[in-house]
């Protein structure tokens, strides 16, 4: 398996709060925070069929179903992105693929049959370090949950303002073509967990989780009212359909992820958080925040909220267009790059 130089993530922080993966009292937290994995109508419980019958329906070899709390987890680490790139791209990439990481950034545990398949949309432009650190640093916090994954990343060329609830829709559309993914991830690629208690599996349909509401760079970790959804956030493939995927009409800085709350909330979706319920554990959902300019927010944002019920059914997944320009394989992503048009009454007052 991947290990990052012992002076880059180090395991185990005694001052960390509670990181024993087997105790009963760990599992429970685990059922009880909708993850995923648990989440699908109790599997186990009730002896219905295990998850491979339900994704694949021809298994090649049948595999046990991993446990409801992977061995594998480690608790706490301590991210130092200058450590991390430190690492030599091959020495990188050697040890990912030894990991089992197949090109495009695919992984499928090998232990056990995984309890979720999901795929991790990353939005993207300009941001070439963050996306090292992110990779490095994502790779083997997920094969440490024993997850089946895949990190797609929508990049946006120059030309336009950035655009991430359309670059989100991109990744979820493209991943679709690559394989059949349970859930999805949407992703910053500057947020990074630094518990891996902290879940990564599926939400149950109808309860997207919402996933950085307790960050470095915020108030020293100071959860976020409820209001605030932006970061990572996880929908099953259902639920994004349903709402029709994020809106396509927020270019610049903010506003989408407010939207995507109110489409989640005008299809009674109920939005979670892992550790609800836990209020003692709620340390394990801390996010490390790379630090970078801020962008400019949007001034016609809060409008394009107000408006927002209005676009509902025809913004988003549906009419959502845009110029392919390549899908790459990498060693450790897929890269799938993209031009955006941005309608002229779209742009931001003094922006030509
Ligand atoms: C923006 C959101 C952003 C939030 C927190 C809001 O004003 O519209 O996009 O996530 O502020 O920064």
């Amino acid at each position: 398996m991947f290990h990052l130089t012992s002076n880059s993530v180090h395991f185990g922080n005694d001052s960390a709060p509670n990181s024993q993966s087997s105790s009963p009292f760990y599992q429970q937290l685990y059922k009880k925070t909708d993850v995923a994995l648990f989440s699908q109508k109790s599997r186990d419980e009730d002896g219905s069929a295990p998850i491979e019958q339900k994704i694949d329906p021809e298994p090649k070899k049948k595999r046990q179903l991993c446990s409801l709390v992977s061995p594998k987890l480690i608790g706490w680490t301590n991210i130092s992105a200058e450590a991390i790139l430190k690492e030599k791209d091959d020495v990188v990439e050697r040890t990912m693929a030894e990991s089992g990481v197949k090109p495009g950034g695919k992984y499928q545990t090998k232990e056990c049959q995984s309890r979720s398949k999901i795929a991790i949309v990353v939005p993207l432009r300009n941001r070439t370090e963050h996306l090292q650190v992110f990779l490095r640093y994502m790779h083997p916090f997920l094969q440490r949950q024993q997850l089946d994954y895949a990190i797609i990343v929508a990049e946006q060329t120059e030309g336009s303002l950035f655009n991430r609830g359309a670059l989100m829709n991109v990744g979820f559309k493209e991943a679709q073509l690559l394989d059949n993914f349970q859930c999805f991830f949407f992703h910053d690629v500057d947020n990074l967990p630094e518990n891996d208690g902290n879940p990564y599996s599926c939400p149950e349909d109808g309860k997207p989780r919402h996933m950085t509401f307790s960050l470095s760079r915020w108030n020293n970790y100071k959860p976020f009212p409820g209001w605030y959804f932006g970061g990572v956030t996880a929908l099953t493939a259902n639920d994004f359909r349903k709402i029709n995927g994020f809106s396509n009409v927020y270019w610049g800085w903010g506003g989408e992820d407010d939207d995507l709350l109110r489409r989640i909330r005008f299809h009674k979706m109920t939005p979670t958080r892992a550790m609800d319920g836990y209020p003692s554990l709620i340390e394990m959902a801390r996010y490390k925040t790379l630090t970078h300019k801020k962008a400019e927010p949007s001034p016609i944002r809060h409008k394009l909220l107000r408006e927002g019920t209005k676009r509902l059914k025809s913004d988003g997944l549906k009419d959502l267009t845009y110029k392919k320009l390549a899908l790459e394989l990498k060693p450790l992503y897929t890269k799938v790059l993209v031009e955006l048009q941005q309608p002229a009454n779209r742009k931001a007052p003094g922006q030509h």
